[in-house]
């Protein structure tokens, strides 16, 4: 049972509802705790292809649970190190795509860049706020951010705190697509289903290498892309998908 997140799956999709409205889905602990778990579970399992994180109207989480932090202290922070779990969603092997409506801000915004794809309505408000609470951004935005815009605007952004609106972060490459408020979860659907009819092997071999090109060398990028494609050799999906193409149809995957 969850307290924090609505689950639910529609055709392999596998959709997880932040469910804090009232506090615009501040992230504690607990709820963070829940996400991660379930994310895991979603991709273990074998129904779902895709998974969709999504928030509520009028946020997709605006932040850390300010309440929750704001009696740490150095110690505890270090004894606790709450921001480890943050890793495991780098771990997720399915594609993740970030529905985001309303506010990403803080941990919320780090949970978006956390995710593969980030589809945002066109008045969504993205931003690093962190340098107004004395603090900075502590599950990875420093670093997802530089990664994407570089380093003379990511500094500019986490140091002014400003909020960025859908069409800037459109303009720098953080997120995907831009779409009215309305059409967000539409749109981020027919991705995600569009998605899932695509072979889940080759989508989880091009996700590593695609995120491994960020952080590897251009040499070492290029062996693990084609040890990849070696290993995509051995699933039935690759003769299924070159044999569907020599007999003229429409293949099937199914992820073996
Ligand atoms: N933590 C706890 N509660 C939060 C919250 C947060 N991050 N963000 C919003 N809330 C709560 C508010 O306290 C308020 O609660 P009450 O109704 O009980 O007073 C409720 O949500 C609605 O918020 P507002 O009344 O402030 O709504 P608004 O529309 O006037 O403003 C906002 C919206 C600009 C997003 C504003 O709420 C805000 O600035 N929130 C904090 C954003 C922030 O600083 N995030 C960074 C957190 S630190 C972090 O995330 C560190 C990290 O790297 C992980």
């Amino acid at each position: 049972m969850t307290r924090f997140i609505k689950v639910y799956s529609e055709d392999g999709v596998g959709v997880i509802q932040f469910n804090r409205p009232k506090v615009l889905n501040a992230l504690n602990r607990e709820m963070v705790d829940e996400i991660v778990t379930q994310l895991e579970a979603f991709d273990l399992n074998e129904s779902i292809r895709v998974i969709v994180l999504k928030g509520s109207e009028k946020a997709f989480a605006a932040g850390a649970d300010i309440e929750e932090m704001m009696e740490e202290t150095s110690l505890s922070l270090e004894l606790l190190n709450p921001f480890a779990q943050w890793d495991r969603i780098s771990l997720i092997k399915k594609p993740l795509l970030a529905a985001v409506n309303g506010f990403a801000l803080g941990g919320g915004f780090e949970l978006a860049l956390h995710c593969d794809l980030i589809i945002a309505s066109e008045d969504a408000k993205f931003g690093f706020p962190e340098v107004k609470l004395g603090i900075l951004p502590g599950a990875g935005g420093t670093q997802f951010l530089t990664k994407v815009m570089g380093v003379r605007r990511a500094l500019e952004w986490i140091w002014l705190g400003e909020q960025m609106t859908a069409r800037e972060a459109l303009h720098y490459g953080v997120i995907n697509r831009s779409v009215a408020p309305e059409l967000v979860e539409e749109e981020t659907m027919r991705l995600a289903h569009q998605l899932s009819k695509q072979a889940p092997i080759s989508l989880r071999l091009i996700k590593e290498a695609v995120h491994a090109a960020a952080d590897l060398s251009l040499l070492e990028g290029k062996m693990l892309e084609r040890k990849n494609f070696y290993l995509a050799f051995s699933s039935e999906d690759q003769k299924e998908g070159m044999r569907a193409f020599t007999e003229k149809r429409t293949p099937s995957f199914r992820g073996k």
